[in-house]
């Protein structure tokens, strides 16, 4: 056993990193390997790596320039005496504004009695674009009598409404609002309202027994623009920007689950939904069942924007599947054709043979995008058990809510 934790990670080296998609991919979805060297962690098929990322040089040096700070100054954090970069750059999330941040302006432009004029072009969360010198438009989150030049005006309606803060918080980072309301802080003053750094999860996407030493990933890269400036996920960005190019090593540490884990009787079936980056966990629990040797069956259903582009381990996929250790394999290119198809949609077609498989005590994992996706998978699931299963709705929901899932644990996921 190790003890190398979120507190005391240990610094592994990425040795293998690459892009998954093909050419014309709206998304950037990334296969990496991070070497355990002589770390002794050990991990098994559902446990997630966690992952310490830093914020991008770009953004710290700009924020210093921004606010006139000396880089060298020493400043005290959670982690200890250091000098202001470095607690920029690893110790603090300065790549995306918290709303702490914009309470705190009502009193820094108020007790600054300043006036500026907007200039800022943005876009809301639903796309819409807002210009300053558009006099009909106004920014998202700010209604007609908000609008104003006055930045105290201006202030005092967006602290004053959640949502608006929520908004204003999509397009803009600390940069931006500093830039908008011409705001100075101390470095103490502001480091005490930004988010400390957390750790990212990841669903491991290999098997220990497969890849002895290593642990891979399947990551999903974040990145948007707004203000002409590229903005993205802390920790995607750092794997995919900084870390790929610069050989440094990265802080990783396990979190074991106790319940997304294979079947103890191996030759029990399983059935495994996982479009887009939900795939992770799945590519592991095949390896391990091919290692393991067991009778039971193994159907995955996959999916995402387009076989073209997104068919991520095809030729794995496709041995598998030769092999026979796949027993079924069922697509859902949601993009290919006019209308969406989504996994739900799949699950429903072989409503029949899934209800067959859960009465001979089938497990049925999914992973993957929890606000939406789950939930119709879920829904998916109940109207199953009440077209196969001839149960009412009532029974139907009881029998995948409590009896599947709490009671005989057979219904897991991991989502996110
Ligand atoms: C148990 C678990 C397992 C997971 N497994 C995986 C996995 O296998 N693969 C994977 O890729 N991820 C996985 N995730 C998600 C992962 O942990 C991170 O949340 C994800 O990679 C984003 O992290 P980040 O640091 O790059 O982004 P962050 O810095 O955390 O930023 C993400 C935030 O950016 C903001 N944002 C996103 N798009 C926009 C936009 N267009 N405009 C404005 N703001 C925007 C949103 O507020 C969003 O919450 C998992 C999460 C959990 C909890
Ligand atoms: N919590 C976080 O910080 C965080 C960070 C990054 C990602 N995520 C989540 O992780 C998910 C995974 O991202 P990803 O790029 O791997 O895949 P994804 O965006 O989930 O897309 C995978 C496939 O699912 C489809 N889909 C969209 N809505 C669906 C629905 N309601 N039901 C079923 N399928 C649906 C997509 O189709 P279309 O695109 O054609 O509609 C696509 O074909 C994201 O959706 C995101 O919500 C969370």
């Amino acid at each position: 056993m190790s003890d190398w934790s979120s507190k005391n990670p240990y610094m592994s080296e990425i040795t293998e990193n690459y892009i998954l998609n093909g050419e014309g991919s709206r998304k950037e979805t990334r296969h990496i390997v991070f070497d355990l060297g002589d770390s002794g962690l050990d991990y098994k098929v559902g446990d997630a790596l966690g992952v310490l990322a830093e914020n991008p040089p770009h953004i710290v040096e700009e924020l210093l320039e921004v606010q006139g700070w000396d880089r060298e100054t020493i400043v005290e954090t959670h982690n200890g005496a250091r000098d202001l970069y470095t607690a920029l750059k690893k110790d603090f999330e300065v790549h995306l504004a918290n709303k702490k941040f914009v309470q705190s302006l009502a009193h820094k432009v108020v007790s600054s009695g300043m006036r500026i004029s907007l200039s800022i072009v943005s876009r809301s969360r639903n796309g819409e674009e807002w210009s300053a010198s558009d006099s009909q438009a106004l920014p998202p989150g700010l209604a007609p009598n908000q609008a104003s030049d006055d930045p105290v005006a201006k202030v005092e309606a967006l602290v004053d409404d959640a949502k608006a803060v929520e908004d204003y918080l999509w397009t803009r980072d600390y940069i931006d609002i500093m830039r908008e309301f011409d705001v100075k802080y101390s470095p103490e003053e502001f480091l005490e309202l930004a988010d400390r750094l957390k750790p990212r999860l990841y669903s491991i996407a290999s098997s220990h027994d497969a890849h002895p030493g290593f642990v891979e990933l399947t990551v999903g890269i974040v990145r948007f623009e707004y203000n002409n400036r590229p903005r993205g996920g802390l920790c995607t960005q750092f794997m995919a920007d900084e870390i790929d190019t610069s050989g440094a090593p990265i802080g990783v540490f396990m979190s074991p689950t106790k319940s997304f884990i294979l079947p103890e009787d191996k030759s029990t079936d399983i059935i495994m939904v996982g479009p887009g980056t939900g795939i992770a966990p799945f590519r592991a629990f095949m390896e391990q069942r091919v290692f393991d040797g067991g009778e039971g069956r193994n159907w995955l259903f996959f999916g995402d924007q387009s076989a073209k582009t997104e068919f991520y381990y095809k030729e794995t996929i496709e041995g598998w599947m030769d092999s026979g250790d796949l027993y079924r394999f069922t697509t859902a290119w949601s993009r290919d054709q006019e209308e969406k198809i989504y996994v739900q949609h799949r699950l429903k077609e072989h409503g029949a043979e899934i209800w067959e498989w859960f009465e001979n005590g089938a497990y049925f994992y999914i992973c993957g995008d929890k606000q939406y996706m789950a939930k119709d998978v879920h829904r998916a699931l109940i109207s199953i058990a009440e077209e196969h299963g001839g149960m009412s709705n009532e029974d139907a929901t009881h029998f995948i809510e409590k009896t599947m899932m709490r009671e005989q644990k057979r219904y897991l996921r991991d989502v996110y």
